[in-house]
């Protein structure tokens, strides 16, 4: 049996066909569980309009339902010479079910089929990242009401400027978080319509149901425009990436402070010592290089959209080979982000905070704007009262009150995280992952 859906009657130049599958038969196997579902669907709509009897209907979905049973078990494999997940599910098909199995790709190509599986894949993973950033965020919140109270430092050029607190630290990240999501949100939204029945980017002559696939996949809507459908391939990838780069941004800032708040020199912060690794030379080394791999880590993942961009960029529409090259990129960005995050959730949840960071006297200048403000606040104009201190300052007579008066929203006093939280429950709330969880349920007979 040839084992290329093309192959008809000249054989296949092997160096050709290792350039041309590339990797394809290690990332397809992430969208084997998909692609097995997407063909469920499409069988069922293809027996609703006539193109399949009721019994090759369901001598497919028995088959199928086996083929994920073996991808969930982790038998699957795409065998050599085969090039790609979708080859692989109808020749399993055909050496079954014979020419039952060889009248599933009607109405579809395989360009809509990797579009289908990559948008099943994504909104899965999504759902997985929504969740993990969910719970560093929890982590974030807990710990800054922990530390409402802590005073720390405030730094601009990396030069003591304010009293801030760890409560505005750790609530900071928090509220990133919260646009961060608004971005996945954004994402998932984007993601979750059904390309199914674009086919080759042109549609099909056949009177396909695409609201049905649509509503048996679970999808909020189809991409409608065929043409576009197929346009979406990339696109879509790419303003994935965008969202999961905002996340990573977030990570990647929050890593730095850590690694520098956790350097004997500030000693603001003290990581679990299981959280850190030591020297080969060095015995008294405890290094944060989970922070530092997390750094890097996260300002890789910032350049996936400019990696995908590059791709992408100069080709018309249309479906292009090209765009096989993204899933190396796309696919394994997934597991880092979700690495990256639960590490962070881990370590956070550890993190022992400096209480006293402040009786050290190199940080009482911090306290000139509060003495220029209560100064002010008695009536004294603003412009002498900063030249006041300034004086005393120079002089070393300058003696810091250290109570601090903030209030206002957002401040030292009034972190607002009870307004943080409602904001990320208005947009994390707000997503539905049970509906496409009981659709894929559904279709595999669960
Ligand atoms: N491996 C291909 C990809 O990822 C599948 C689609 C193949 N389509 C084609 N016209 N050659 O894009």
């Amino acid at each position: 049996m040839a084992k290329k859906l093309w192959e008809k009657n000249i054989d296949v130049n092997p160096e050709i066909e290792r350039f041309t599958v590339g990797k394809d038969r290690e990332l397809d196997l992430f969208l084997a569980p998909y692609d097995v579902i997407g063909s469920i669907a499409h069988s069922a709509m293809l027996q609703s309009i006539g193109m399949l009897t009721k019994e090759e209907m369901e001598s497919l979905h028995g088959e199928l339902r086996n083929i994920h049973a073996v991808i969930e078990k982790g038998d699957f494999v795409i065998e050599e010479g085969v090039e790609d997940v979708h080859s692989q599910v109808e020749l399993m098909l055909t050496r079954k079910l014979g020419d039952t199995g060889k009248k599933i790709h009607s109405g579809r190509s395989r360009n809509d089929q990797v579009l289908l599986d990559l948008k099943l894949f994504t909104r899965k993973e999504l759902q997985d990242v929504c969740e993990a950033v969910k719970e560093l965020f929890d982590a974030l919140v807990e710990q800054s009401e922990k530390h409402k109270e802590v005073l720390m430092p405030g730094y601009t050029h990396l030069q003591v400027a304010m009293p801030s607190s760890f409560g505005l630290w750790f609530g900071a990240y928090a509220e990133s978080l919260t646009d961060d999501m608004l971005f996945l949100q954004a994402a998932y939204r984007m993601c979750n319509r059904n390309p199914l029945g674009s086919a080759a980017g042109y549609g099909s002559s056949f009177p396909l149901n695409r609201t049905m696939t649509t509503e048996l996949l679970g999808f909020d809507s189809m991409n409608y425009n065929v043409v576009y459908a197929q346009m979406g391939r990339g696109k879509c990838e790419r303003n994935i990436a965008y969202a999961l780069a905002g996340v990573a941004g977030t990570l990647a800032k929050m890593a730095f402070d850590a690694c520098m708040f956790n350097s004997q020199n500030f000693g603001f912060v003290k990581l679990p010592a299981e959280c850190t690794t030591g020297s080969s030379i060095m015995p008294h080394k405890k290094n944060p290089d989970v922070f530092e791999l997390l750094r890097a880590k996260c300002n890789r993942l910032q350049a996936l959209p400019t990696d995908i961009i590059l791709i992408m960029n100069n080709l018309p529409s249309g479906y292009f080979r090209d765009l096989q090259i993204i899933k190396e990129l796309f696919i394994p960005a997934f597991g880092e982000i979700k690495d990256c995050l639960n590490m962070a959730t881990y370590i956070i949840k550890r993190i022992e905070v400096n209480k006293d960071i402040l009786q050290d006297s190199r940080y009482d200048a911090m306290f000139s704007v509060e003495e220029v403000n209560r100064l002010a606040a008695e009536g004294m104009p603003f412009r002498d009262a900063y030249k006041k201190v300034g004086l005393d300052i120079e002089a070393g007579t300058f003696t810091p009150d250290k109570a601090i008066r903030h209030t206002h929203e957002g401040s030292i006093g009034n972190p607002c995280n009870k307004e943080i939280a409602a904001l990320m429950e208005n947009i994390f709330g707000a997503m539905d992952f049970e509906k496409s969880k009981q659709a894929e349920g559904k279709l595999l007979g669960r």
